[in-house]
């Protein structure tokens, strides 16, 4: 056969038994080669024809090649959602959207995860957060350990880092930390292999509750570009309207935020949100009103508003979710105190309220997590 190399391994142009034309086989990095005909009898048009060919391929590849990087999350650490791009958290959404059909299977366990050790470790109360992170662990395989803070060596005085230290060797592949501290996770995570993430670290951030509210968000209204979301009641002390503004606002949602005057912390303008101190005003013209937990365990030393005075102006009831839109949903994080910020019926209405739907989204959201961070490490540690 004739034969001739244009690029080493790139470029080949050969002549088969029975035909007098040129043909071509262009082999790109990461990809099937391709065979075509040049078209031409005579080598050095074929010559130009194949290495013209080359480039314009190059090129289509190089541009596929950038796309796909920059659509994964490649970090190996979800600690603030100041970290996470548009892309990203679109990407994570992704993602969990498989986890919800999986969810509803008669049989629910892969080995996406099969041998993996998490740690749950919560020096705060927590029913919802740490079981959702132990069923989505234990869905996807892995070993699951609760370290019953109370009953760990931090009581006996032992530093949490050095805890942190104690556990890191015993290799474990993810850390989920929950802390009264703000910005301890990301200590943390400066300081041990495993991946971390945030599961709520004092007032600051709760990363995957902002983004398993987004997931519920999505799943009813598919575009947040026309969305307009109300976050209400106690803003101050919550770290799950901090990730939310965040996460919401970087989807494309406007967000208002209603609050009293001692509730809103003090560079709330420095956020992208409106802010009102008036319910009816702030509530009109929104697609969803997520209200809030009053953190009664970080209202310390402060005067704790009296229950009837409060709902009456901030807690949300049917009177009160006239003021958004017609069919506008309701969202809470839980747990939720029933009939100081939010009414016990509205709260159990399943056609206007998304609080048991924030829960399965939780699951999926966390499995996704779990398998993207410890995919991300793997890759760390190859490299
Ligand atoms: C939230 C939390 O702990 O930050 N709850 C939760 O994660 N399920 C909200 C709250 O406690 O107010």
């Amino acid at each position: 056969m004739n034969s001739k190399i244009l690029k080493s391994g790139h470029i080949k142009l050969y002549k088969r038994e029975n035909s007098k034309f040129w043909q071509m086989k262009i082999k790109l990095p990461k990809q099937k080669a391709i065979r075509s005909s040049s078209g031409t009898k005579i080598l050095k048009e074929a010559e130009k024809i194949a290495l013209n060919n080359y480039s314009l391929l190059n090129k289509e590849n190089k541009i596929k090649i950038k796309k796909t990087l920059n659509n994964i999350f490649k970090k190996m650490h979800l600690v603030e959602t100041a970290d996470l791009n548009k892309k990203e958290i679109e990407f994570i959404l992704d993602e969990a959207q498989k986890f919800i059909s999986f969810n509803k299977m008669k049989i629910k366990k892969n080995n996406l995860l099969e041998g993996r050790t998490i740690f749950n470790l919560f020096f705060e109360d927590s029913t919802r957060t740490r079981t959702s992170f132990e069923v989505a662990a234990k869905r996807l395989g892995a070993d699951l350990i609760n370290v019953a803070v109370k009953d760990s060596s931090i009581n006996k005085g032992e530093t949490l880092l050095d805890t942190m230290t104690t556990i890191n060797s015993m290799n474990p592949d993810v850390l989920i930390i929950r802390h009264p501290d703000e910005g301890i996770s990301k200590k943390i995570s400066m300081n041990v292999d495993a991946c971390v993430i945030n599961a709520g670290d004092g007032s600051h951030e709760h990363p995957t509750q902002a983004l398993l509210d987004a997931l519920t968000i999505k799943n009813r209204f598919k575009n947040f570009n026309k969305l307009l979301i109300a976050i209400c009641g106690d803003i101050l002390h919550s770290r799950v309207a901090r990730s939310n503004i965040i996460i919401l606002s970087k989807l494309g949602a406007k967000i208002n935020v209603i609050g009293p005057k001692e509730w809103l912390p003090k560079n709330i303008k420095k956020l992208p949100v409106t802010v009102f101190t008036d319910m009816k005003k702030g509530l009109k013209n929104c697609d969803i009103v997520m209200m809030l937990r009053i953190q009664k365990e970080r209202i310390v030393g402060k005067i704790m508003p009296n229950q009837k005075t409060y709902f009456n102006k901030y807690g949300l009831d049917y009177n009160k979710l006239k003021y958004a839109k017609e069919n506008a949903f309701v969202m809470h994080p839980g747990p939720m105190n029933r009939g100081f910020e939010i009414d016990s019926k509205l709260a159990d209405d399943v056609t206007r309220s998304l609080i048991q739907e924030q829960v399965a989204m939780g699951v999926a959201i966390r499995m996704a997590c779990l398998v993207i961070l410890t995919k991300n490490r793997d890759n760390v540690l190859k490299s």
